[in-house]
């Protein structure tokens, strides 16, 4: 079972492959956000790896974050799987915005369909 490990909150396993947002709301139980409904356009369900960043990421996720001029400096949680050990830290939560709630509940699928692209340097 990968462990994921949030900043501030602590430690736990999660499901192998789990979509990572959901792993963050449901394991760790924090607020993120992901007002699109996770599907690579809003990018409030950013993210920064502090251990285990991957090197591959999906055509939206780099579309959106160079975009929006994010790239290299956050990356989203509604485009990655649990697939290893990853410790990150959460940028935007429902309490730290005031928001009126985290956003539409993701599939627990990636969506949109992913298109896996290799991270620029
Ligand atoms: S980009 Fe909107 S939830 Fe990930």
């Amino acid at each position: 079972m990968p462990k994921l490990e949030v900043e501030g909150v602590g430690a736990f396993d999660v499901e192998e492959g789990k979509r990572l947002v959901l792993a963050i709301e449901e394991d760790a139980g924090v607020d993120i956000l992901h007002r699109c409904g996770s599907y690579a356009r809003c990018t409030t369900c950013r993210i920064e790896y502090l251990k285990g960043e991957p090197e591959k990421m999906t055509r939206a996720e780099l579309e959106v974050l160079e975009s929006r001029d994010l790239l290299g400096q956050v990356r989203l949680s509604c485009q990655a799987l649990c697939d290893h050990d990853v410790s990150v830290r959460v940028l935007m939560t429902v309490s730290s915005t005031g928001l009126d709630g985290p956003g539409p509940k993701p599939e627990p699928r990636i969506t949109p369909d992913p298109e896996w692209v290799e991270k620029p340097a």
